[in-house]
């Protein structure tokens, strides 16, 4: 599937959940989420639906995100069922980490890949500022289980606020070498300001080479993270809002006012 700008799309990224159980800070407000009515949230049958379509329309790679996506319910269940699609080749999922240790064996049965976990520090105390909270040592635990049921190459997910060398970075780059692990450094961005930036170490926030399109929990499919149109599958039809969604997928991210990273998982 080619876009306007002759990117091959073959990358979808689905947000299974808004819900996170941390608030960090760049990500959450204090107070969570806005409620969504269940009714409005795609049942795990119409995300594995959209999915078959997207493969047979060139999407071989499939990464779930969140919020969180551990806690959703039936997270196993459609790791199972789109491990069934013919066609996907790289099935992974961005997480916190911190349910990990409880599902990865499970997860790994099911199907997928690999997994993508963030990790802003390696002390505790700051990780608990961070995210307004969280114990470091639930992470801890959740690599482990990723590492014992090979969900390889594991990768961690560092947010930096300016640059790849400062104290909490420095932490994060020794721990993954230590432990063997990949590390990517996303720069805090902000959405609504336009302020976005290639990630080191990975593909994501290099619009020329974008290959990416992005399910909300909602059906809204979004072709740009930096941009704010959206194409509901419910609304247009799944394929319909395909379309749309590919035939509009901008040259460049701009800004997006209705942005929010837990509702698109990064
Ligand atoms: N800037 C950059 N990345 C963010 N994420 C969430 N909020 C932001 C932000 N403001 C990304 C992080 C995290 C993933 C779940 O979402 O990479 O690891
Ligand atoms: Fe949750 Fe990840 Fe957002 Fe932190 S960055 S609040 S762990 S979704």
């Amino acid at each position: 599937m080619l876009d306007s700008y002759n990117r091959h799309i073959n990358y979808l990224r689905i947000s299974v959940t808004d819900k996170c159980n941390l608030r960090c800070k760049y990500c959450m407000p204090v107070s969570g989420v806005p409620y969504i009515s269940h009714n409005r949230i795609l049942s795990l049958e119409e995300i594995t639906e959209f999915a078959s379509v997207m493969v047979s329309m060139g999407v071989n790679k499939v990464r779930l995100t969140g919020g969180e996506p551990l806690v959703r319910r039936g997270i196993v269940d459609l790791v199972r069922m789109l491990a069934q699609i013919e066609g996907i080749n790289d099935l992974s999922m961005t997480t916190n980490g911190t349910l990990l240790s409880d599902f990865a064996e499970q997860l790994s049965q099911a199907g997928l890949n690999r997994v993508n976990i963030s990790l802003d520090t390696t002390d505790a105390n700051r990780y608990k500022i961070i995210t307004r909270g969280g114990d470091i040592t639930d992470v801890f635990r959740g690599i482990e289980a990723a590492v014992k049921y090979n969900l390889n190459p594991i990768k961690i997910n560092c947010v930096i606020n300016s640059s790849s060398s400062e104290d909490d970075a420095r932490s994060v780059a020794k721990f993954a070498k230590d432990n063997d692990l990949e590390v990517r450094f996303i720069h805090k961005m902000n959405l609504v300001k336009g302020y976005f930036r290639k990630v080191e170490g990975g593909e994501g926030g290099d619009c020329g080479i974008c290959n990416r399109i992005r399910l909300t929990s909602t059906g809204d499919i979004k072709p740009c993270l930096f941009s704010d149109n959206v194409y509901n599958i419910r609304d247009l039809g799944v394929k319909k809002a395909i379309e749309l969604a590919i035939n509009n997928k901008p040259e460049r991210g701009v800004l997006s006012q209705s942005g929010t990273f837990y509702n698109v998982g990064g």
